[in-house]
């Protein structure tokens, strides 16, 4: 019993004994304050949030609260009988049930059997179901019955991490509580405090990362701090703290981000060789370039905010003074571009999950992003648009079944791409004589080249913006012709290319985008691009007598026609 509070796990010993000690969730806090104040006390409770955000903590102190010799009260003694026991999880009056582990009908059978016995040391019998989604339908119903009917002396305080998987007959009879996913600043916070309490030595940088890794989880970040003690001598460093986590060193993405930033595709595809050679994760690094944009396009988009400072402490899960690096970087886009970089970046998240080819995809990725000026800028897309839509012809000549299929319900495309109020000509038709469009078939025979062109950088942008990934592809595809309904795209010669693109579902959405940008209905085919003149093809392996670099690498430096000027040494 007597065991030293200095034994216990940090995440124990620091776990929230009052209201005013849990942070993070001052709604909860608050409400339930108020509530208890006014002793409008309800018959049960539900608790629901991420793991580790102060769910079992807070039903702990609620039921101290209700039981307090002293209560009900908002601020339990801790020093009552009914406190100390409840503290020490020995109180008759408070009984923990796991949910996980006691799932069946049994169980909730027995609770019920205990239900109408009058409690022994406070005013009420509370009972805490922990993951209380956990339970089977019969439980379930047998713990209804119980609701329906409860004696006064009987409360219950039900947590769960999946509200959305407990019966609308339960949620009904419940006050409803949600918490909150932890704020990175909320948590370096309260690192900083038990570190300094515990004695470790922690700098900033590693503060951030622990709390990032964390996942808005303040047990996590507990426990990753107590292995941080063990494992380190000395001042704990982000370095320490990412070899621990096999997490991205802010370091690391900063110089991706510069290289991008400063549309350095090769600089930025070897701090990412680099990444990968210290075998980290794919899914990590663009989870970590996406926490780094989303980042940026905070800065970007409140520089008109009120109390901005404030705000950005809150929001930036960096120290202050990385602030300035991040403006910088900031200032060179605009929040539009950022998001067609988040954009971008989510889907190739979402399929770096689903294919093997992750390191493939973050590398395509990162050319992608630090090869903007392919991409237009959206202003310069929508001004091309605008153009276009004046001086076209033939507006009230186009037959109703030609008119784009600009659905509203189309949500993906997400106003990344300008909707005409009335849908105008395809400016491939309206350079075709109508005679000519009305007789059908060959009508784009006639089709000038220019117009396909033109609209081309539209259309990848709008693919793009539905999948990433899809549009990376046809980087270096250009339009060819358009016969009979038929676009012909041509292709690099690399099989994976015409691979993915032939892929059904992938061929659908470029027909249907097709059909929608050039606004007459298309169907796309491939050919394969005649092999550019090549110089790079031997001058990359040629580099200064080193080994030859990856093929991958080597497939890009193609692709870009570019040169390798230097490379990563292995570590
Ligand atoms: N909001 C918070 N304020 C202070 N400490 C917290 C908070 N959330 C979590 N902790 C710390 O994490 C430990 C675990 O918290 P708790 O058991 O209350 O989380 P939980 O939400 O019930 O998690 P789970 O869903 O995994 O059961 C606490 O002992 C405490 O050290
Ligand atoms: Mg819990
Ligand atoms: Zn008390």
């Amino acid at each position: 019993m007597e065991r030293s509070m200095s034994d216990l796990p940090i995440a124990r010993k620091y776990r929230p004994q009052t209201f005013g000690e849990i942070v993070g969730q001052p709604h909860v806090a608050s409400t339930l304050s108020r509530a208890l104040e006014s002793r409008r006390i309800a018959q049960a409770y539900l608790f629901t949030g991420q793991r580790g955000v102060g769910k079992t903590s807070a039903a702990r102190i609620l039921a101290k609260s209700l039981n307090c010799a002293a209560g009900p009260t908002a601020t339990p003694c801790g020093r009552c009988p009914s406190c100390e026991q409840i503290t020490q999880g020995t109180s008759l009056d408070v009984l923990e049930i796991d949910g996980a582990s006691n799932r069946g009908i049994d169980e909730i059978r027995d609770l019920r059997a205990s239900v109408p016995f009058a409690p022994v040391t406070g005013p009420f019998r509370i009972y805490i179901i922990d993951e209380v989604h956990m339970l089977t339908t019969e439980a379930f119903n047998a713990l209804l019955k119980t609701l329906e009917e409860p004696p006064a002396h009987v409360k219950f305080i039900f947590a769960t991490t999946a509200a959305h998987k407990v019966p609308a007959t339960i949620l009904s009879r419940c006050q409803r509580f949600d918490f909150r996913r932890i704020e990175v600043a909320t948590i370096v916070e309260a690192l900083r405090r038990i570190a300094h309490a515990e004695q470790i030595q922690l700098d900033e940088p590693a503060l951030y990362a622990v709390a990032r890794a964390s996942e808005g989880s303040l047990r996590d970040a507990e426990v990753v701090l107590e292995q941080l003690a063990t494992f380190a001598t000395g001042t704990v460093t982000e370095a320490t703290v990412t070899e621990l986590l096999g997490a991205i060193e802010s370091e690391a993405l900063t110089g991706l981000m510069q290289a991008i930033v400063e549309r350095n595709p090769i600089q930025a595809l070897q701090v990412l060789t680099a990444q990968f050679d210290q075998g980290k994760d794919v899914s990590l690094l663009i989870t970590g370039m996406l926490r780094y944009l989303r980042n940026l396009l905070i800065l970007s988009s409140t520089k008109e905010a009120p109390e901005r400072t404030r705000l950005l402490a809150r929001l930036i899960d960096e120290p202050a003074d990385r602030l300035a690096r991040l403006e910088e970087q900031a200032g060179r886009s605009t929040p539009q571009e950022l998001l067609l970089w988040l954009q971008m970046a989510t889907g190739a998240y979402e399929l770096v999950r689903r294919t093997p080819l992750g390191q493939t995809i973050a590398e395509l990725l990162v050319i992608k992003l630090a090869t903007r000026e392919q991409w237009q800028s959206l202003d310069q897309i929508s001004r091309r648009l605008e153009g276009l839509r004046g001086p076209a012809v033939l507006h009230d000549r186009v037959e109703p079944q030609h008119r784009p299929a600009f659905a509203p319900q189309d949500a993906e495309g997400q106003g990344s791409f300008p909707r005409p109020d009335t849908p105008s000509p395809s400016p491939l038709q309206a350079a075709v004589p109508s005679g000519d469009r009305e007789a059908g078939g060959t009508v784009s025979e006639m089709m000038p080249s220019d117009a396909l062109l033109t609209m081309w950088p539209a259309f990848l942008e709008r693919l793009g913006a539905q999948k990433m990934s899809l549009a990376a592809y046809l980087a270096d595809a250009k339009p060819l012709d358009v016969n009979g309904g038929v676009l012909t795209i041509g292709l690099p010669g690399f099989a994976l290319h015409h691979e993915v693109l032939s892929v059904a579902e992938n061929r659908r959405l470029i027909d249907r985008l097709l059909s929608e940008v050039y606004q007459t209905p298309l169907h796309v085919q491939y050919a394969t691009l005649p092999e550019p003149a090549a110089p790079q093809a031997t001058a990359a392996p040629s580099l200064g007598g080193q080994p030859t670099v990856s093929p991958v690498v080597q497939e890009i430096v193609n692709l870009f026609n570019a040169t390798i000027l230097d490379r990563p040494r292995p570590a």
